[in-house]
């Protein structure tokens, strides 16, 4: 902590720092490499990489947290890697064993500690492992290599002046077919969202909602998050859906909601005409963490929950709790926590 660098911590937005040194590992002829640390930011790869041309390639996100007595811990890694060897196997790419995915992530936040953020900043470090298929080739086939990365890069606090509502519009495209991709954490998914983000934002709204894309009936995905509602009688309410991205911090929160809130939590159908059902709204993610939901606008009216302005206490409550696990101050289930050694 004492070497960490010179940055105004909590000011810092969601966006790329290069830092100290990064983690690359080869997979070929049948097995990763060891995997090195590199100082060199930039890949050079073959003009024939499937990576390229068929989105042969998946990511994840996580973050690094320094906690009060100036540890850093990692928050469930482990479900990081079983995500990424989902996202692995939809797109035929092989598997990283669960042990080198964390190892890979302890040993980035470790050569870059000077650019873990200090405690009571907010801020975090952010990992970004990534699989991408490499190697000279040209037809729709599987690639020959792969290379799996993993770099860090600090980010500040998603709400700078504290957690804030925000409102949301439906979508008129699909971000997932019914039996597509939509539960893997693949390029694709997100190439297809910048357009419907970018719609949304210039009529005013923070993002948009993607309603499953079979019946356009029930809300699948808030952006890049998943969705979760409480209703009047104290039920926490997630959408339940082979095309949604399975949330960490959403299973996460749904076990905060049922042992430290005493709420019953459910998976099942969120239906876009029957939103008075809720009287509170978020949306959940590493990034954010829970992004409260003012309100949805739907066939042109604005549905609003809690308020346009104040956060519901049940979300605050949510919210508090899962942020004061990831940074140490409250006790975490056992094995959520990793501290980086
Ligand atoms: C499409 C999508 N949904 C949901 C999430 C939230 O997942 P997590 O809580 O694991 O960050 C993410 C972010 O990873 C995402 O990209």
């Amino acid at each position: 902590m004492s070497n960490s660098v010179s940055l105004d911590w909590s000011k810092l937005s969601f966006s790329y720092t290069k830092t100290d040194l990064r983690y690359i590992s080869m997979w070929k002829n049948g097995s990763w490499d060891e995997g090195k640390l590199v100082e060199e930011n930039t890949i050079t790869i073959s003009e024939g990489s499937t990576a390229i041309h068929y989105g042969q390639q998946c990511f994840e996100g996580l973050k690094a947290y320094r906690t009060p007595n100036g540890d850093v811990q990692l928050f469930r890694p482990d479900e990081n890697a079983k995500r990424i060897n989902r996202s692995c196997r939809r797109v035929m790419m092989p598997e990283i064993p669960i042990e080198k995915f964390i190892d890979a992530c302890m040993q980035v936040v470790k050569a870059n500690d000077r650019w873990v953020p200090p405690y009571g900043t907010g801020a975090t470090l952010y990992l970004r492992p990534y699989v991408i298929g490499v190697g000279d080739n040209v037809g729709v086939r599987p690639a020959p290599e792969y290379l799996f990365g993993v770099f860090a890069v600090p980010v500040g606090p998603y709400f700078k002046g504290g957690l804030a509502p925000v409102n949301f519009t439906i979508a008129d495209m699909d971000r997932a077919a019914p039996h597509g991709t939509g539960d893997a954490k693949v390029g694709g998914n997100y190439a297809g969202s910048l357009l419907p983000h970018e719609e949304a934002v210039k009529r005013g709204f923070a993002d948009c909602i993607y309603l499953d894309p079979a019946t356009h009936t029930k809300i699948e995905e808030v952006g890049a998050a998943n969705f979760f509602g409480i209703t009047k009688d104290g039920r926490f309410v997630t959408p339940k859906s082979p095309s949604i991205l399975p949330s960490i911090t959403k299973y996460s929160l749904m076990y905060i909601a049922e042992h430290n809130l005493g709420l019953k939590v459910e998976e099942g159908d969120c239906h876009i005409d029957q939103l008075d059902a809720f009287v509170e709204a978020g949306a959940c993610g590493t990034a954010a963490v829970i992004t409260p939901i003012g309100g949805i606008e739907y066939k042109g009216k604005l549905h609003v929950f809690h308020s346009e302005t104040e956060v519901g206490p049940v979300t605050r409550k949510l919210y508090e709790t899962l942020v004061g696990m990831k940074f140490g101050e409250i006790e975490a289930p056992a094995g959520w926590t990793y501290i980086v050694k």
